[in-house]
């Protein structure tokens, strides 16, 4: 059935046709479709255009079409141009010319739009539940592996220690703008189209604020041109998805360092590792290589929905159809990362031993060397100096910075003394750091401890 075809002398080209279809993909806006139709047949109610018998009929169809696009027994025709025509032409199929009457006022263009919303407001409250299983994920590993100290890095060289614990924190504080991104999506999308018609607002004086309320939207639109041809809310949301993949994948790239041989830090269980055809001896991240792979196609998902939106004249324009591919296949990609994200990583272990070894020995605490100068009196800039003469001689001499006597390092500075050791040791450096948000045990502490606090306000709160 078509919606349209008075005007026309000619049938569409069977080629035109498959080109311009759009059910294949949008059929899973179905239940959204449903509802909408559901409440807008309330409100023709409410206006006169639907007796009550009819409203009652269109409700009880529209029941019997949801029934049957929830089992699978719905039969999608070759004319059903999109998921509205198809809930159309299968109420009128069920009881006749007054299942067309659903349309009155309404036009796809409100009624694509007020779908689209109510999806992008779900998909974005199922992100921000995922997001947060994995931030309770991160937190427990940080809680079980709270003393163990690594190596922290710039420019992938070794900086100063840190606890492990401080690095996984990271990544829950990464996540936690990324909920505020999911939120400012769904507050964007929070507004009810419906009763913009085709461009210019229905000539029915249907109640929007109660049909905003029957659809969960806090309020209704204020511009009919604008709403048909908006999608901003569908960027924001896909915006919000590449934020959350672009962590995720920062987390991927780290814990493929830690697995390597190289780092050794961090050991992957078998259940979520891959061998290779030909080497023997190989075990692979291959998941959360997937997951760095995804990123660049849900930030690819990103940048086609901005080109889309680019230019488009007001209001309405059939480009618009294609904002559902990008925004479904961004979501589902982020869904499927979070979920193999959050159960791979609950199976990581990480090696005490190797951690430790990669702390001593070399020059991880020249930093501390340095204050320690400061705290006898030298300024910073000499203080800096003197210690990377220090390093320097090491370096020269096959030694680590623990392993130089008193009597070398006062050759070439007489600002250190007896405590220069003590204070210079990985532990000491780390206890100092007892800034808020430092990597000191305390401070590390009393972070998880406000992120499991805000975690469960949110999970309380949903
Ligand atoms: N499938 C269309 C879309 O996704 C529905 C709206 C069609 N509107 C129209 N005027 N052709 O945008």
């Amino acid at each position: 059935m078509k919606m349209w075809g008075g005007r026309f002398s000619k049938e569409p080209d069977g080629g035109f046709i498959e080109f311009s279809s759009s059910v294949g993909f949008d059929a899973r806006l179905y239940p959204y479709d449903i509802l909408c139709t559901r409440a807008w047949a309330g409100a023709l109610k409410d206006v006169g255009v639907l007796s009550a018998q009819e409203s009652e009929s269109i409700g009880a169809a529209l029941d019997e079409v949801e029934k049957e696009l929830d089992d699978g027994s719905f039969e999608f025709a070759p004319s059903d141009e999109d998921i509205h025509t198809a809930v159309e032409r299968r109420l009128v199929e069920l009881i006749g010319p007054a299942g067309g009457k659903v349309r009155t006022g309404r036009s796809r263009n409100d009624q694509v739009a007020c779908d689209m919303r109510l999806f992008v407001r779900d998909a974005c409250r199922l992100a921000s539940e995922g997001v947060r299983k994995l931030q309770a994920c991160l937190l427990d590993l940080a809680g079980s592996n709270i003393d163990l100290v690594i190596a922290g890095h710039t420019h992938l060289q070794r900086a100063q220690p840190v606890l492990l614990a401080h690095a996984l924190l990271s990544f829950v504080h990464m996540m936690e703008r990324d909920l505020n991104l999911l939120a400012c999506a769904d507050g964007m999308a929070d507004s009810l189209p419906l009763g913009s018609g085709a461009l210019a607002g229905t000539g029915l004086p249907v109640d929007r604020m109660n049909l905003a309320e029957a659809l969960g939207f806090s309020g209704v639109s204020q511009n009919s041109m604008d709403a048909v041809g908006d999608r901003d809310f569908v960027s924001a949301g896909v915006y919000a998805f590449s934020s959350i993949m672009i962590h995720l994948s920062r987390l991927s790239e780290q814990v493929i360092l830690w697995c390597s041989e190289e780092f050794g830090l961090a050991t992957l269980d078998d259940s979520w590792s891959t061998g290779s055809s030909l080497m023997p001896q190989k075990k692979n991240p291959d998941g959360f290589e997937l997951v760095r792979g995804k990123t660049g196609r849900v930030v690819g998902d990103l940048m086609g929905l901005l080109t889309v939106m680019k230019g488009l004249p007001l209001t309405y324009n059939r480009d618009l159809q294609e904002d559902k591919e990008a925004f479904f296949d961004a979501f589902d990609s982020v869904m499927g990362c979070l979920n193999v994200v959050e159960r791979s990583m609950a199976t990581i272990s990480f090696d005490a031993e190797r951690a430790a070894e990669t702390v001593e020995g070399g020059f991880i605490t020249a930093t501390d060397l340095a204050d320690y100068m400061v705290s006898r009196g030298l300024d910073f800039p000499e203080a800096h100096r003197v210690t990377g003469e220090m390093v320097s001689y090491c370096v020269s001499h096959g030694k680590g910075l623990s392993e130089m006597t008193l009597g070398e390092m006062k050759e070439i500075s007489q600002a250190v003394d007896d405590g220069v050791m003590d204070w210079m040791s990985v532990r000491a450096s780390i206890e100092r750091r007892s800034v808020a948000g430092g990597t000191a045990p305390d401070a590390v502490a009393s972070q998880i401890a406000e992120a499991r606090r805000k975690l469960s306000d949110q999970v309380g709160g949903m």
